[in-house]
């Protein structure tokens, strides 16, 4: 498929922007300090998507240091998607499927050996979108989610 989109990090300015798309998309969202927070710590991984010059998704990630998986034995470092959306209307273009590879190759700048995230598990197109890019269930969190939701944790090795 032709991309119509275009991927940069993030900058200040896209703040609002990004907020609201975090706010139209998603329940959990987060204050304004949390986001900037993000990409003072961890700006290679902090990206967003443009289509015709405006901001439609973004994807947010942290790294921690955390026992690894398959395989990687002890503690190691691992990028963690905090957030990642992509508006309704520029839905089904790879958008967000773009936005995970580009943060997988922005983790490898801190040193990440694996990637991982938690996903409603009812939330079919994240689960479809993750295992996509090559991410595998590895833990189901029992009412990780403030309604009682559990959640699946997916990971990859890097
Ligand atoms: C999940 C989300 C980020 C996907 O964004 P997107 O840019 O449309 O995803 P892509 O176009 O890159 O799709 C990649 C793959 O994801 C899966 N997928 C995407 N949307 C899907 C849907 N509605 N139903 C089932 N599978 C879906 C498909 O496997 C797709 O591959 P395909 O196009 O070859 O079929 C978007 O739907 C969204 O923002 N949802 C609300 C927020 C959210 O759930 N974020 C993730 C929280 S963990």
């Amino acid at each position: 498929m032709q991309e119509t989109f275009t991927l940069r990090k993030f900058k200040p300015d896209d703040l609002q922007k990004v907020m609201r798309i975090n706010r139209v998309c998603l329940p959990e969202n987060y204050t304004d300090m949390f986001f900037m927070d993000l990409h003072e710590r961890f700006s290679e991984t902090f990206i967003v998507a443009e289509e015709n010059r405006e901001i439609v998704g973004y994807i947010m990630c942290r790294i921690e240091v955390g026992l690894g998986s398959f395989g990687l034995g002890g503690l190691i470092r691992k990028g963690h998607v905090v957030s990642l959306a992509v508006l309704p209307k520029s839905r089904h273009h790879g958008m967000a499927s773009a936005l995970l590879e580009a943060a997988m190759a922005g983790m490898s700048n801190y040193k990440a050996k694996q990637i991982y995230l938690e996903v409603r598990v009812t939330n079919e197109a994240g689960v479809n979108l993750y295992r996509k890019v090559g991410l595998s269930i590895t833990r189901t969190i029992p009412g990780y989610y403030s309604d009682g939701e559990n959640a699946y944790v997916m990971s990859k090795k890097l």
